[in-house]
């Protein structure tokens, strides 16, 4: 029996109670020794005898109809098993969030380098050498729209607003008005994307590097055709998602038809140019920031439009004012979004979508209003936080925000930041910058199974671990839960046999994973307090032993075979009694040659609170990774896209800069407050992934302006534009 908890239950405090001291401590992650002995198998690494290999074919148009695919320009292949295409085979990468995806037409042309077709063979090389031979011949377009700047297939929306915006931004003392853009950017997992296709019967088993295996499984039997309950996907391991692995993929949907048709099981790993063609992107953005604010520092009015890009009916619109919603109260707030289409790559979610590029504009523009106005940045945020969420009026569920700004600015030696331009090191200009971190905090329905034996425990769900942690995690909860040590309890993930779980997104993963792991865990010992004669609350768990009542005996004892309790947790309707996120301060300080515009980050400080750390190490680290995101996208990563065919050119590493150890400097340091938030799920956690990105940036650039004075309105800040 499934037990399913909803938030609007009472909150059960026990991580707090139960005393084993295992909970927030800096464990090492369970698997991390076979991971980096080669021993973890990855999507890509279980190769059957039997299995040929699929190499994906990409469009060389941006746009039209395929009117032919010349199987005979590659009959002569050396072992080649076939070519598939046709109305099932392509479909966009999915949205996995939004569910639907919409399914491309087999002959329909939406991109260049879209993928068209899969090439089968025995071999690897052969098919990949049939792949790039393949003649197809196309009805092009004549006229597409490549470029979001000329294109006028334009989508707006209605504003979204509280207040009157123009009527508060006319009495305002000091206004701004400003336009930004960020270019598209790619998640860049170290994994490419990979995907092992086998059938038994009707039943259909694939192995992929997916981060949502719920609505993966939905996904992929829908687009296969056939029913979830015969799709069974494997994802133990995964190599870094950030988004491109949400939704099911070409990769996965082509391996898995190929494999029916041939009867044998097929593998499809994409190359790394592939990964860039026809993976989700981040959308490039124009923003425009309009602030207006009293001579004393307070807002009056903020305004928050943006311009975003997709394909052709393509669902998702990257969030942009996301944060600029609810991260400051002012009389009258404005948000407007256009969707441009256009024929590029489709984008869709890529780490923290919304607030990573969004905070990069409005936290500049927070900079640039502080010194318009003469005061502390710091001073000027803590001045306008709100007392409840400022365009739906929620009260929040938890915020130290004010705590992070001072506190950071305290840590950081903030009193010591010189007027811009001022401060020189040799040839190089040093200055210091902060922003605010704002991420939207989510508990998403999710279910965990807990075993307890003589032997130790075991947690059983379908939730992935994305390199983010999830196995260490899981069992600390189980394990604080239960009274074990941590080697006692073994963690199995990334099975959709096992108890459906959120998946890796949204940095919700943990949050709502955790949360039903915490719940089975409960379950658990209840029963065994039942067992002891005592209440629940009366019941100790240490070291094996359990104490109630009067009694003290071996966990042991307890429990003739298995004890086994599934639980549960769903958010239930919050619109009313809380809006949650994490939040924190970035401080930053940057160096500036004065002769070739180079910016090199010198020091990074994260204050952050986010509700419990369940792992201080991997809590860290992924607030630290988020941070180094906050590098790139202040300073390289920029795709860019050859404006003829919308044909994206950055395709691999080198191109596509992602901060390198050089890059990155030696001293970061990440502050965790305490905080517990009661009202966002039964652990009183909240995401941790998508906070370190957001703001981080932003502080980066306003640091480039304190010591240079240059302000980068066009990221990112690359030494031509620094200059
Ligand atoms: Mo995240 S961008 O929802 O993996």
């Amino acid at each position: 029996m499934t037990k399913t908890f909803r938030m609007d239950e009472a909150q059960p405090r026990l991580l707090d109670e139960t005393g084993q001291g295992i909970i927030g401590a800096p464990l090492d992650r369970p698997e991390g020794p076979k991971k980096v002995s080669g021993r973890a198998a990855y999507a890509a690494d279980g190769m059957p005898d039997n299995a040929a290999h699929g190499v994906l074919v990409r469009a060389t148009i941006p746009r039209g109809r395929i009117t032919g695919i010349d199987t005979a320009s590659v009959a002569e292949t050396p072992g080649l098993l076939g070519v598939f295409h046709g109305p099932r085979f392509i479909r966009n990468p999915a949205q996995g969030m939004a569910g639907e995806a919409p399914v491309q037409p087999g002959d329909e042309v939406h991109y260049h380098g879209q993928p068209i077709a899969l090439v089968v063979a025995e071999s690897f090389e052969a098919a990949r050498d049939a792949a790039q031979r393949l003649v197809v011949s196309y009805d092009a377009d004549a006229n597409v729209d490549t470029d979001p700047a000329k294109t006028d297939a334009l989508e707006k929306g209605d504003p979204e607003t509280a207040g009157d915006f123009e009527a508060a931004f006319s009495k305002a003392d000091v206004t701004l008005d400003r336009a930004y853009s960020t270019p598209p950017h790619a998640a860049a997992a170290m994994e490419p994307h990979a995907a092992l296709a086998e059938w038994e019967g009707e039943t259909l088993t694939l192995r992929g590097a997916q981060q949502m295996l719920k609505t993966n499984r939905l996904e992929l039997a829908d687009a296969v055709g056939i029913d979830p309950e015969n799709v069974r996907i494997l994802s133990p391991y995964i190599g870094g998602g950030f988004g491109s692995k949400l939704g099911i993929g070409p990769e996965a949907v082509s391996a898995a038809l190929a494999a029916r048709e041939l009867r044998r099981p097929v593998r499809v790993v994409m190359a790394r140019q592939t990964v860039f063609d026809a993976v989700l992107r981040r959308t490039e953005t124009t923003q425009r920031l309009r602030l207006g604010a009293d001579r004393s520092g307070r807002l009056l009015a903020l305004s928050h439009d943006d311009r975003v890009t997709n394909l052709q009916d393509e669902g998702f619109a990257e969030p942009v004012s996301q944060a600029s919603q609810f991260l400051y109260g002012a009389e009258g707030l404005s948000f407007a979004q256009t969707l441009a289409r256009v024929s590029r790559t489709p984008s869709g979610s890529v780490r923290a979508p919304g607030e990573a590029v969004g905070m990069l504009a409005l936290e500049q523009a927070m900079d640039e209003l502080a010194e318009m106005l003469g005061m502390c940045p710091v001073e000027l945020r803590l001045k306008n936080l709100p007392e409840k969420n400022p365009m739906t009026g929620q009260p929040f569920s938890a915020t130290r925000l004010a705590d992070c700004l001072r506190d950071g600015a305290e840590r950081f030696g903030w009193k010591d930041r010189k007027p811009v331009g001022t401060r020189r090191d040799g040839e190089w200009y040093v200055g210091m910058g902060m922003a605010s971190a704002a991420r939207s905090n989510m508990l998403i329905e999710s279910a965990a199974r807990v075993r307890l034996s003589a032997e130790g425990a075991v947690v059983e769900t379908d939730m992935t671990d994305i390199g983010t942690g999830t196995y260490a995690i899981l069992g600390q909860i189980a394990a604080e839960m239960l009274g074990l040590p941590v080697e006692k309890v073994e963690v199995r993930l990334g099975d959709t046999r096992f108890p459906a779980a959120a998946g890796s997104g949204g940095s919700f993963g943990a949050s709502s994973a955790g949360s039903a792991t915490f719940l089975a865990a409960k379950a658990i010992r209840e029963t065994l307090a039942e067992r002891m004669g005592c209440e629940p609350s009366d019941l100790t768990l240490q070291n094996g032993m359990a104490r109630g009542g009067n009694r003290e005996v071996p966990l042991s004892e307890l429990i003739d075979a298995e004890l086994v309790e599934e639980a549960s947790v769903e958010a239930g309707d919050t619109s009313e009694s809380h809006f949650s996120s994490g939040f924190g301060a970035h401080f930053a300080e940057v160096a500036v040659h004065a002769y070739t515009g180079e910016v090199r980050v010198r020091r990074m400080l994260g204050v952050m609170a986010m509700g419990r750390i369940l792992n201080e190490k991997t809590a860290r680290s992924q607030a630290l990774g988020g941070m180094i995101w906050g590098v790139g996208s202040a300073l390289t990563e920029e795709m860019a896209h050859d404006p003829r065919t919308g044909h994206m050119v950055t395709r691999d590493l080198a191109n596509y800069h992602v901060p390198a150890h050089a890059d990155v400097p030696g001293d970061m340091t990440v502050v965790f407050l305490e905080e517990r938030d009661d009202m966002a799920n039964p652990i009183q956690t909240k995401g941790i992934g998508e906070l370190g990105i957001s703001g981080a940036g932003a502080a980066i650039l306003n640091a480039v302006r304190n010591a240079c004075g240059a302000r980068i309105y066009d990221m990112p800040a690359t030494p031509d534009r620094v200059i």
